[in-house]
């Protein structure tokens, strides 16, 4: 199994791998992310060879790739905390799935260029510490004719305060969140890497329960009430983008979520 030592980790990278080596546990079974339908709806538009070869980039539990698995793709699992690639293994030695893994950073992989059809990326780039480089990557390893398929938490474009106030309340929930990019920062660095965006949408996203996004998390009680109190105070522009509201007694909200297909000319 590929690897890259610690000691070339950047902060960014060690605070997310340790995150997730932390809480791997919390995304097993029952976790809302088993639902791929985000997946299913995107990778239906794209026109696969009957065996792709598929790279699917912070992994995770493994629900993106072993979805794809499923279909009879060649899958290729990558991420940062090794204890999540045992999780996805363990799920797909449970559904009866060959994937390969690979354990290292979504900003450099060990992969020669113009190997896969299809990158997958789901809910994890906004941790990355540099975007731009996974991107490039991507471009990279992918054929002639092969895309790349990034779906992650986003706001639209041109709305700066409201992106600051989910900056900082995801920053306080999880330290090792980066930062969510809007459709148009991706769509430039996907062109800038010599990919065509062929396809960005937007859609809302329930947040349903602040306990629940606390839980997964491990927030301490500290970030827990500064996220209260950003709550309290979130600008209008916040409240209106996010619908920020109470339901039931609930703090609910709702976040984009980028679902983006880029081709390799
Ligand atoms: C929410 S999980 C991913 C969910 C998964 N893709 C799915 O479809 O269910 C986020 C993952 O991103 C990984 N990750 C975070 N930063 C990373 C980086 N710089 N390089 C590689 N993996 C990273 C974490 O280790 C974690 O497993």
């Amino acid at each position: 199994m590929a690897s890259l030592k610690t000691t070339e980790l950047n902060a960014v990278q060690e605070a997310a791998r340790d995150q997730f080596a932390r809480q791997s546990h919390r995304y097993a079974k029952g976790h809302i992310l088993q639902d791929v339908s985000d997946v299913a709806a995107a990778v239906a538009q794209i026109n696969l060879p009957a065996r792709a070869q598929i790279l699917d980039v912070a992994t995770g539990a493994g629900n993106t790739g072993l979805y794809l698995a499923g279909l009879g793709h060649d899958v290729t699992l990558a991420d940062i905390a090794r204890p999540m690639l045992d999780r996805a293994l363990e799920a797909a030695s449970a559904r009866g799935l060959t994937v390969k893994v690979q354990e290292h950073p979504a900003e450099k992989f060990p992969n020669a260029s113009a190997t896969f059809d299809l990158v997958t990326c789901r809910v994890a780039a906004h941790h990355f510490s540099a975007p731009e480089e996974f991107v490039s990557e991507s471009a990279r390893v992918l054929k002639p004719g092969g895309s790349l398929l990034i779906i992650d938490g986003s706001i639209q474009d041109g709305a700066p305060e409201a992106e600051e106030w989910i900056h900082q309340v995801e920053k306080l929930r999880d330290p090792s969140h980066h930062r969510f990019l809007t459709p148009g920062q991706w769509s430039r660095l996907c062109e800038r890497a010599g990919l065509k965006v062929v396809f960005s949408k937007l859609t809302p996203f329930k947040q349903p329960d602040l306990d629940w996004y606390f839980e997964t998390a491990a927030t301490s009680l500290e970030n827990r009430a500064a996220v209260l109190k950003l709550i309290e105070n979130a600008p209008e522009s916040a409240r209106r983008i996010f619908g920020l509201t109470l339901e039931e007694g609930r703090i609910v909200w709702w976040l984009e979520r980028l679902a983006l297909i880029a081709r390799k000319g």
